[in-house]
């Protein structure tokens, strides 16, 4: 079957599936591994931490792979951020991605330079900015995702299908993907392509530690400490407070803030039992256990994909298992449906 969409004609892959930025892992080495099997490796520009840095995983990535790959540069995070832009530029890489923060400084040297240009937003409304600055193509992340949250942020099913036919850029889902159901959900919501983080940190290739993969084998989606993480919306009085910092204390340091801020929740673990159990049964309903001895959710950064998510293996089995069990299931459903 030939997977092509929008997104794979923007830029040349085999398929519509892209490696998500991973700050601190997200080294040459994991890219050309996803590059190799014809999804869409992603060099993240801050793992490099200097653009000749930068410049020398370009060049090794390149040797390794011959097909696409993106370099994400996260704006307000990345150091020597113009550095990292120029490097891109005179490398002339396959695809810049910026992320977390408005692009409109760059926009200008972005679209002088060339090159294919992605923007990654929280919301439908950072994508169609973006678009309008001239990106090729804008990655979407739902709140099922791993990473900052923003309080106008919707959950990945919702936010793809609403904000399709509001872009005219290939718009490319993000946010708890990471089987062959959820990959095909997206393109059905109207993606051109998926985007994976979580999904792709238990792979061998993966440069974190054996524990943390092994977390994310062991981890359930509805731990109730995971689901407080990635959906509670940040305090507002606490975001007011954090953003009125902005100017008054070193960026980095505003950051660290503005994390706590966003994925601050009120801790579950700090309601008395006893209350809400007298509570209920006071009112006749059936006692439930509601705090279950679940103890802390397994360490590690990622999302509800690791749901998905049983075993460790190597980035080229992930992939090829993500896009044969979609085959299998449009085989399976266009039988059922006696499409011809
Ligand atoms: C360990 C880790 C580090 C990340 N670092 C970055 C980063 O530096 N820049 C960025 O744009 N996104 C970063 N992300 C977010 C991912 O690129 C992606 O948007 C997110 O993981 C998608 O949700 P998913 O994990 O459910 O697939 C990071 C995610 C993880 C898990």
């Amino acid at each position: 079957m030939k997977w092509k969409t929008r997104l794979t004609e923007l830029l040349g892959c085999k398929y519509p599936i892209m490696e998500g930025a991973f700050a601190g892992i997200g080294t040459w080495e994991f890219a050309a591994a996803v590059s190799n099997t014809g999804a869409v490796g992603c060099l993240t520009a801050s793992t490099s931490r200097t653009p000749e840095g930068l410049r020398e995983e370009i060049q090794k990535l390149r040797k390794a792979t011959k097909n696409p790959f993106t370099v994400n540069i996260s704006i307000g995070f990345c150091p020597h951020i113009d550095g990292m832009f120029e490097v891109c530029f005179e490398e002339d890489v396959p695809a810049v991605e910026t992320a977390a923060y408005r692009p409109d400084e760059y926009a200008e040297r972005i679209k002088e330079s060339g090159i294919t240009w992605i923007h990654k937003g929280a919301t439908v409304e950072f994508c169609k900015h973006a678009e309008k600055l001239g990106a090729d193509a804008v990655v979407l992340v739902g709140l099922d995702g791993y990473g900052f949250k923003n309080i106008r942020q919707l959950p990945t099913f919702t936010s793809t299908a609403w904000a399709a036919p509001q872009l005219n850029v290939p718009l490319i889902a993000a946010g708890g993907i990471g089987d062959s159901r959820t990959f095909l959900g997206a393109l059905f919501l109207g993606a051109e392509g998926v985007y994976l983080g979580s999904a792709l940190m238990a792979t061998k290739e993966c440069p974190l530690s054996d524990k943390i993969k092994a977390n994310i084998v062991e981890a359930q989606p509805n731990h109730p400490d995971l689901i407080r993480e990635l959906l509670a919306p940040p305090i507002p009085k606490d975001l007011a407070e954090v953003l009125k910092m902005r100017d008054k204390i070193s960026l980095e340091e505003w950051l660290v803030s503005l994390e706590k801020v966003m994925l601050k929740h009120p801790d579950w673990k700090d309601v008395d039992p006893k209350y809400l159990q007298e509570l209920l049964s006071s009112k006749g309903t059936e006692v439930i256990e509601l705090f279950p001895s679940l103890g802390t959710r397994p360490k590690g950064p990622f999302s509800f994909a690791c749901g998905y998510i049983n075993r460790i293996v190597t980035v080229k089995e992930f992939i090829e298992n993500m896009v044969k069990g979609a085959e299998e299931i449009l085989e399976k459903r266009a039988e059922q449906w006696e499409l011809s």
